[in-house]
C-alpha cells in the first residue's frame, strides 16, 4: 500500500468545521425537522414484561382533543421482517417488526401509538388507551451464572493448546467470577424519527449511526425499494452504539406517516430509552489464569455469559480482545447466552472489548499480587510477538511502548505495592493500571469529490459524524490531496442517497473513508488536469496531464511553483462548473483471511484518593497512553479518549440499570437515578497518542479512536482500589458499601 508520510494538515489539530453550526443552533438534528401538518405519535408502553395482550381498547382515546389516530396492531397496515443480517446490510436491532403478535417479551415493548396534533395530546392519549393483559411471571433477573443458558453448552470462541492441564498444574493461578450490570446508553439527543411520506416516497430524518443500513432496513420493513426511502442524519448528539440500527419507533412513524399521508414525529422519551432502545448487557465472566513463579503466563480461559432477550441472540463478544492481548500456549474462550424478558441489548461503546476487559485486565492485576510482581512488568513480560490466535503478524502494535511511556508520564517507579502504604494530605492514594485494545478496521466505502469553478470543493459521503469529527477528517483528507483549505471544503454526509459509506461504529470510519476520499480527491484532480491540457486559453493547453499536478490548490508543472494557476482560474476559463472524482475502497472486515492482526493498543494508569472515614472515594488523575496510528487530528482524538474515560469512570463507580423483579421494569429510568459520572467526577485526564502510521490499514496509516479510551479504565481503577484499601471489587459498579468494614447486611 502506498504510504503517505508528509502532510500540511493531516495531524495538525483543526478546529471542527461544524463547530460554529452546532454552537449557533443552526446545526439540524432529527427531532428539529418540521413540516407544515406534522402530527406527533407517542407509543403506548407494555406496562408488563411477559404475558400477551388480553383486550386493547383505544375508544376513548380516540375521542381525545387533537388525536389523529391510535394504531395498534389490527390497523397499522402491513410491516415486514428483515432477513437475516449479511455483513454490514440489514442489520436491525428488533428482528420484527413492531405490533406482529400480542405477546409480550419486556416491560416497555410498543403495543399501540397514538398520533395527535400536538405532542401533549399525542401523550395524554396514550396514557388513556386501556389495555389488560394475560400475566406471567418475568425473568429479568441479572444474574447469569446457574441459570438458564440458551445455548445448553457455552460456545468455544477461541482455543489453543490444553488449557485444561496447564491450569490443573500451574504453580500459580486465579480464578475468580467478575460481574457487570446492564448500563443504558443515554446520549443527550433522545432517540427520534420524523417521518415525511409524499405518497410514495419517505423521506425519514432518524438518529442514526448508519443512514444507508437504515434506509435498507426501513425499505424491507415497508415493504418499498430502497430508491423510495431517504434517510437523513445530518447532525447526532451521540449515540454509543445504541443508535447504530433501526429501532422500532421508526417504522412506527414511517407506517403512521404513510396511513395518514402526512409528516409524523416521534420522539423516544428518556424512560423509554431504558426499554426501548438497547443497553449492554448484563455480564458474568469467569476468568482463570496460570503462570509460572517468574510470571510467564501459562494459561488463560475466560468463560462469559451475557443476557439477551427473548428477540434475538445478542452476544457481547467479551472475549474478542483475550486471544491475542498476552502471549500463552494455552488458551480458551467461551461464551454463552441466557435469556431474560428484557429489551434487546445492543453495542455500547467497545462493546465486547470494555467488559471483557475489566475482567481480564483486573485478573492479571490479581495475579501480578500473587506472584508479587509489578503489575506493569507483569505484562510487559507477556508481550506477545505475533498474534497467536491467528499466527499472523500484528500490523501495528506499540503496547509495551503504551506501558513505559505511561509508567513515565504517571510516576509509577514511586509506587509501594502494600496495600494503603501511599498517603498524601492524609488521603489513602491507591494506584492501578490496566491494558487496552481494541479493533481497527475498514468496511467497504464509497465516496465522491467534486473541485468547483468558485475555488471550493464539495467531498460526499453516505457516513455520518456522531460527534466524533467526521466532518473535520474528510474535509482534512480533500485538503490534503489538493491543497484546497478546509474552509473551502463542503463535506456533505448523513444522508443515505450519498454514496454508500460506512456505519459510524467499530471506531472505523476514519480508516474506511480515508482511501475512499483519497481516490476520489485524486480522480477529480486528474479530471481538473485534463480540462487544463484541453481548454482553450489554458496556459497548460496541449501540455501532458501526466506531467502536471494539483498542489496547493493551484495546477502546476510538477514540482514547479512557478506558472501555476488557481484551480478555480482554470475551470473559469475553461468555463467549466466543476469536476469530480468518485473514490471507493474494499473493506477488511469480510477478509477470513487476513494477512495482518489490526488493533489499536493503550495503557490506563489510574490514582484515587480513599478517606476511610468519610467513606470517600475519588479518581485523583488518570493518565492514558494510546496507539491507535497515526493521529488525523489531535484535538476531537484527544476528546474522544478523554470522552470515553470519563465513561470509564462512570461504568467503574456508577452505572447500572436496575429491574424490578417482579415487573420486569427498569426502575432507576431517568438521569436522576441512573448515575452517570459528571464533570464534578472527573479527575485530570492526560492523553498521550504514540501516532505510529499503521501503513497495512491504509496510505495515511490512520485506524480509530472512537471506543479503546474506554477499555481498562474500570480494571485499573478497581485495581488502584484495591492498592488502596486491600478490597477486591469484581461485581460493577464499586459501591461504597463494599468498601466499609462493616458486616454486610442482606436486605432480602
Ligand atoms: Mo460503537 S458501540 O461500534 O457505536
Amino acid at each position: 500500500m502506498d504510504q503517505i508520510s508528509e502532510s500540511k494538515i493531516i495531524g495538525v489539530a483543526t478546529r471542527r468545521v461544524d463547530g460554529p453550526l452546532k454552537v449557533s443552533g443552526a446545526a439540524m438534528y432529527a427531532s428539529d425537522h418540521h413540516f407544515p401538518g406534522l402530527l406527533y405519535a407517542w407509543p403506548v408502553c407494555a406496562t408488563i414484561a411477559k404475558g400477551s395482550i388480553a383486550n386493547l381498547d383505544s375508544a376513548q382515546a380516540e375521542k381525545m382533543t387533537g388525536v389523529v389516530a391510535v394504531y395498534h396492531r389490527a390497523n397499522i397496515g402491513k410491516l415486514y421482517r428483515v432477513p437475516p443480517a449479511a455483513g454490514m446490510s440489514l442489520i436491525l436491532d428488533e428482528k420484527r417488526p413492531p405490533f406482529e403478535d400480542d405477546e409480550i417479551r419486556y416491560y416497555g415493548q410498543y403495543v399501540a401509538v397514538v398520533v395527535a396534533n400536538t405532542v401533549e395530546q399525542a401523550r395524554a392519549a396514550a396514557e388513556s388507551v386501556k389495555v389488560t393483559y394475560n400475566r406471567d411471571k418475568p425473568d429479568a433477573n441479572s444474574k447469569l451464572l446457574g441459570s438458564p443458558l440458551t445455548t445448553d453448552k457455552p460456545e468455544e470462541k477461541s482455543k489453543r493448546g490444553d488449557t485444561a492441564t496447564a491450569l490443573k498444574s500451574a504453580k500459580v493461578k486465579v480464578d475468580e467470577v467478575y460481574t457487570t450490570p446492564v448500563e443504558t446508553h443515554n446520549p443527550i439527543e433522545l432517540h427520534a424519527s420524523v417521518a415525511v411520506y409524499d405518497g410514495q416516497k419517505f423521506t425519514l430524518y432518524e438518529t442514526s449511526q448508519a443512514v444507508v443500513n437504515h434506509r435498507d432496513v426501513l425499505a424491507q420493513m415497508l415493504g418499498v425499494p430502497p430508491e423510495q426511502v431517504q434517510v437523513i442524519t445530518r447532525f447526532l448528539g451521540s449515540g454509543f452504539g445504541g443508535k447504530l440500527w433501526p429501532w422500532p419507533q421508526s417504522a412506527l412513524a414511517a407506517a403512521c406517516a404513510r396511513n395518514l399521508n402526512r409528516p409524523v414525529k416521534l420522539v423516544v422519551s428518556r424512560q423509554m430509552m431504558f426499554q426501548n432502545v438497547g443497553h449492554r448487557p448484563a455480564i458474568e465472566q469467569r476468568i482463570q489464569l496460570a503462570a509460572e513463579p517468574d510470571g510467564k503466563l501459562t494459561a488463560v480461559q475466560q468463560d462469559y455469559v451475557n443476557h439477551t432477550s427473548m428477540l434475538d441472540d445478542y452476544d457481547e463478544g467479551c472475549g474478542e480482545i483475550t486471544p491475542f492481548i498476552y502471549s500463552t500456549q494455552n488458551l480458551l474462550v467461551t461464551g454463552g447466552l441466557a435469556r431474560r424478558n428484557v429489551g434487546n441489548p445492543t453495542a455500547m461503546r467497545g462493546p465486547g472489548a470494555v467488559p471483557g476487559l475489566f475482567a481480564l485486565e483486573s485478573a492479571m492485576d490479581e495475579l501480578a499480587v500473587s506472584l508479587k510482581m509489578d503489575p506493569v512488568q507483569f505484562r510487559l513480560k507477556n508481550e506477545p510477538e505475533m498474534d497467536e490466535s491467528l499466527n499472523i503478524p500484528f500490523s501495528s502494535r506499540h503496547m509495551k511502548e503504551c506501558l513505559t511511556v505511561g509508567a513515565e508520564k504517571f510516576g509509577w517507579s514511586n509506587r509501594t505495592p502494600q496495600i494503603g502504604s501511599m498517603k498524601k494530605d492524609g488521603v489513602t492514594l491507591g494506584w492501578g493500571v490496566a491494558a487496552c485494545s481494541w479493533l481497527a478496521a475498514r468496511s467497504e466505502t464509497q465516496a465522491s469529490v467534486e473541485l468547483r469553478q468558485d475555488g471550493s470543493a464539495r467531498v460526499a459521503c453516505g457516513t455520518q459524524d456522531i460527534g466524533g469529527g467526521t466532518y473535520t477528517v474528510l474535509a482534512q483528507i480533500v485538503s490534503h490531496e489538493t491543497g484546497i483549505p478546509v474552509s473551502k471544503i463542503d463535506v456533505v454526509l448523513g444522508d443515505s442517497a450519498l454514496p454508500s459509506g460506512p456505519i459510524s461504529g467499530g471506531s472505523w470510519v476514519t480508516a474506511s473513508v480515508t482511501p475512499a476520499v483519497l481516490e476520489a480527491a485524486q480522480k477529480a484532480s486528474q479530471a481538473l488536469l485534463l480540462v487544463a491540457v484541453k481548454s482553450d486559453g489554458s496556459s497548460f493547453k496541449g501540455k501532458k496531464p501526466e506531467d502536471l499536478e494539483l498542489a496547493d490548490g493551484m495546477v502546476r508543472q510538477k514540482g514547479q511553483a512557478q506558472g501555476a494557476v488557481p484551480m478555480a482560474e482554470v475551470l473559469q476559463i475553461a468555463k467549466v462548473n466543476s469536476v469530480s472524482g468518485q473514490g471507493k475502497s474494499e473493506g477488511t472486515l469480510e477478509d477470513s483471511k487476513p494477512k495482518y492482526s489490526f488493533h489499536s493498543y493503550g495503557a490506563q494508569f489510574v490514582e484515587i484518593g480513599w478517606q476511610p472515614e468519610i467513606a470517600r472515594l475519588r479518581i485523583n488523575r488518570v493518565v492514558t497512553v494510546i496507539d491507535a496510528g497515526r493521529i488525523m487530528n489531535p484535538r476531537p482524538a484527544r476528546n474522544q479518549i478523554e470522552g470515553a474515560v470519563v465513561m470509564g469512570i462512570g461504568m467503574a463507580l456508577f452505572e447500572e440499570t436496575m429491574y424490578d423483579s417482579r415487573s420486569g421494569a427498569p426502575i432507576n429510568n431517568n438521569l436522576a437515578d441512573y448515575v452517570m459520572a459528571v464533570n464534578a467526577d472527573t479527575p485530570q485526564i492526560e492523553v498521550t497518542f504514540l501516532d505510529y502510521p499503521d501503513y497495512n490499514l491504509n496510505a495515511l496509516g490512520v485506524r480509530g479512536v472512537g471506543e479503546i479510551g474506554l477499555a481498562g479504565v474500570a480494571a485499573a481503577i478497581t485495581s488502584a482500589v484495591y492498592h488502596a484499601t486491600g478490597i477486591r471489587v469484581r461485581d460493577l459498579p464499586v459501591r461504597i458499601e463494599d468498601l466499609l468494614p462493616m458486616p454486610k447486611v442482606n436486605i432480602a
